[in-house]
């Protein structure tokens, strides 16, 4: 059974997860309204891997003998003001959420709750990844910066993104 301080910790995080793939779908719908479909389509599947986190936790939750309680989730914003902008908030996002998931591990070990510790290494390791792929994307916006044919090319690239289930899934 999992101590009821260490379920709310975890069913918090299910709704944030939930709220990340919101956030990245609202994005997606931004650059599919300004034509960039290759960008929209990177934000869809990242969509998919925030569902994926949701669900990961939601799972161990289950299995750990929890409940679940969904909120409402907030809107995202319906604009950003450039490309660069929508990647400078993801990453800012990813940032919250590592933020988030280095809280939890201190709670888990504070608890003595080693499972969850266990469990959570993997969103540790993946929180490298998600903050790593999103500022890569920034950095190569800001060479390409207002070149119609660079932005035409790194589109194309992101339009080829497809959801693989994170390695040790
Ligand atoms: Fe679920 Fe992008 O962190």
């Amino acid at each position: 059974m999992l101590k009821k301080k260490i379920e709310k910790m975890l069913v918090d995080q299910v709704n944030f997860e939930i709220y990340s793939a919101y956030i990245y779908l609202g994005m997606a719908a931004y650059c599919d309204d300004k034509d960039y479909p290759g960008f929209a389509n990177w934000l869809k599947i990242q969509w998919e891997e925030e569902i994926f986190h949701a669900m990961k936790m939601y799972n161990y939750i289950i299995e750990r003998g929890g409940a679940i309680v969904l909120n409402p989730i907030a809107a995202p914003p319906k604009t950003w003001k450039s490309l660069v902008a929508v990647f400078e908030h993801a990453l800012e996002h990813e940032q919250i959420v590592t933020g988030r998931i280095n809280k939890m591990m201190t709670t888990a070990i504070k608890e003595d709750d080693h499972a969850t510790r266990s469990f959570l290494n993997w969103f540790v390791d993946e929180q490298v990844e998600e903050e790593a792929n999103v500022d890569g994307i920034i950095k190569r916006l800001k060479m390409v910066k207002d070149s119609g044919h660079g932005l035409f090319m790194f589109d194309k690239e992101l339009a080829a993104r497809t959801f693989v289930p994170p390695v040790g899934a």
